[in-house]
């Protein structure tokens, strides 16, 4: 089974803050889950570089455009490496594979005959690169990018998104879970039935971007262009035969992807993706992250300080998927100590340090055997959680049933008091239950904290009936 899981591709006005290794990092636990249940994974990432954005960042830092966005598109591949993110494709819009998809898809929809040319009167926010309504402004600026916008009068094309009202109404009720988490799907539904204008799919007069097809004057909107990216990604024949199950999103651009994406997909003649799965904002004292703001928090801070599956799992246990979360130094580091140094890192320390001093003594190991009914009890039901909890995008609730498994482990080892146990094959027994209760709970982590999972793995041996540990080195040091 083949799985194909996409981010938004980002902006290259500035770096990555930890609002986008965010999203990245939603995409990245999905494609290893799946990946773990042993579907083929096409996973894609990339940036968005035919924006206004990228000519005024460019002038800003005094650079050529090409030079500049090269660099930039340099910086983020670089940052998802570090991160040790499993895409298996970075993608930019100004390579020619995508010059070859947008034209051709533009062609379909205006052969559809979706797309006119039409006047223009407005107001245009760079921030969003989009038209932004009078009535949205507060005090003249843009709530979000607080930036006052471009006043834009020029001739278009325009998509004729109001034809789609229905055939998306009808689509989003034949397709309950289109857009997750529930709540946000239920806006999405609202503004569609609030009815649709058609939209400036082109602007004028830009001399960066994609040219419109035999009229060079005009230059494809940057979100009609970013959004076939997708497609790019597999080839029109791929995405036919296999389109997106999941694009993830911020919930600023949820409605590109829910209500203009499929519009286009409909209008080309193309399939629509599975899923579109929706995050709320990481702010920081309150405030949303952003680059146009400049608040970000740099991720390779926290990965400094606390290491990358440290930054991930503080990331998707505090965050409930599809709401806001506020982060902060306090915060992370309350996680940190109290569920990865005194939770995890310590149980496995525990179990390991008690199994290891089997190894090569007269009691000649901890022995392969039947598990208690209770810790069998506990691995299935733990499993079980976690695969529905995935299927839901509730990634916190399936840490907090892993972390669930570990604490019964914890009381375990505090109750019966291992170490005391004098009989060998009572003692054996009670670690062979420890050591698999672990085993099975890295076995659950290489989505949410693959390089942790991987050394509770290697610690522990399965071999000619008897079961070998060697502690690892300390997995979380505790940080003041
Ligand atoms: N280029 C467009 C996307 C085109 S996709 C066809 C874009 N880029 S962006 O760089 O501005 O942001 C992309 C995404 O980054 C957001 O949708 C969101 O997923 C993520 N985030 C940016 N800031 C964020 C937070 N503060 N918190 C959570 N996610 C954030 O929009």
């Amino acid at each position: 089974m083949d799985f194909y899981v996409t981010t938004p591709i980002y902006y290259v006005n500035d770096k990555p803050h930890i609002g986008h290794a965010y999203t990245t990092i939603v995409a990245d636990v999905l494609a290893r889950w799946r990946a773990s249940q042993g579907e083929h994974i096409t996973f894609s990432t990339g940036v968005d570089e035919n924006s206004q954005k990228t000519v005024d960042a460019a002038k800003k830092a005094g650079e050529e455009i090409r030079a500049y966005t090269d660099r930039m598109a340099d910086i983020w591949q670089a940052a998802w490496a570090k991160l040790g993110i499993s895409n298996t494709d970075f993608i930019r819009t100004t390579e020619e594979r995508h010059l070859e998809v947008v034209r051709d898809i533009w062609g379909r929809i205006d052969a559809a005959g979706d797309l006119y040319k039409g006047t223009y009167e407005g107001l245009y926010c760079k921030g969003h690169e989009a038209f932004i309504k009078e009535s949205d402004l507060v005090d003249g600026v843009c709530p979000e990018h607080k930036t006052e916008p471009e006043v834009v009068k020029e001739e278009n094309y325009f998509f004729k998104l109001s034809e789609y009202q229905d055939k998306l109404l009808r689509f989003y009720d034949a397709h309950p879970d289109f857009v997750v988490p529930a709540n946000r799907f239920q806006e999405v539904k609202s503004f569609v039935e609030q009815g649709l204008e058609d939209i400036s799919f082109s602007r004028e007069g830009k001399d960066w971007g994609i040219p419109v097809p035999n009229d060079p004057h005009q230059a494809i909107y940057v979100w009609a262009d970013a959004l076939v990216n997708y497609i790019t990604v597999k080839g029109i024949e791929g995405w036919e035969s296999h389109p997106a199950d999941v694009h993830t999103v911020g919930k600023d651009i949820l409605r590109f992807h829910a209500v203009i994406w499929p519009a286009m997909l409909m209008s080309a003649g193309l399939p629509l993706p599975g899923q579109i799965a929706a995050n709320g904002f990481i702010t920081n004292a309150g405030v949303k992250m952003s680059k146009s703001l400049g608040n970000g928090v740099n991720p390779f801070d926290l990965v400094a300080r606390y290491g990358v599956d440290a930054m991930r799992y503080f990331l998707l246990r505090e965050i409930q998927y599809g709401e806001d979360g506020d982060y902060s130094e306090e915060k992370m580091k309350t996680r940190y100590n109290a569920d990865l140094a005194n939770g995890l890192g310590n149980f496995a320390a525990r179990v390991l340090t008690l199994a290891e001093k089997e190894t090569g003594s007269a009691s000649g190991g901890v022995k392969f055997g039947e598990l208690d009914e209770e810790f069998s009890k506990t691995i299935a039901d733990t499993r079980r959680i976690v695969e529905g909890k995935m299927a839901a995008f509730r990634f916190s609730d399936a840490l907090a049933a892993i972390w669930d498994a570990v604490s019964f482990g914890d009381r375990y080892v505090n109750d019966t008091k291992v170490w005391e146990i004098k009989d060998d094959a009572v003692r054996g027994k009670a670690l062979f239950n420890l050591v698999s209760l672990l085993d099975n709970v890295a076995a659950l982590l290489p989505p949410f904290i693959p390089e942790t999972s991987r050394k509770i793995a290697a610690s522990i041996e399965w071999k000619d009936g008897i079961l070998n540990a060697k502690k690892p080195d300390v997995l979380f040091p505790r940080v003041k």
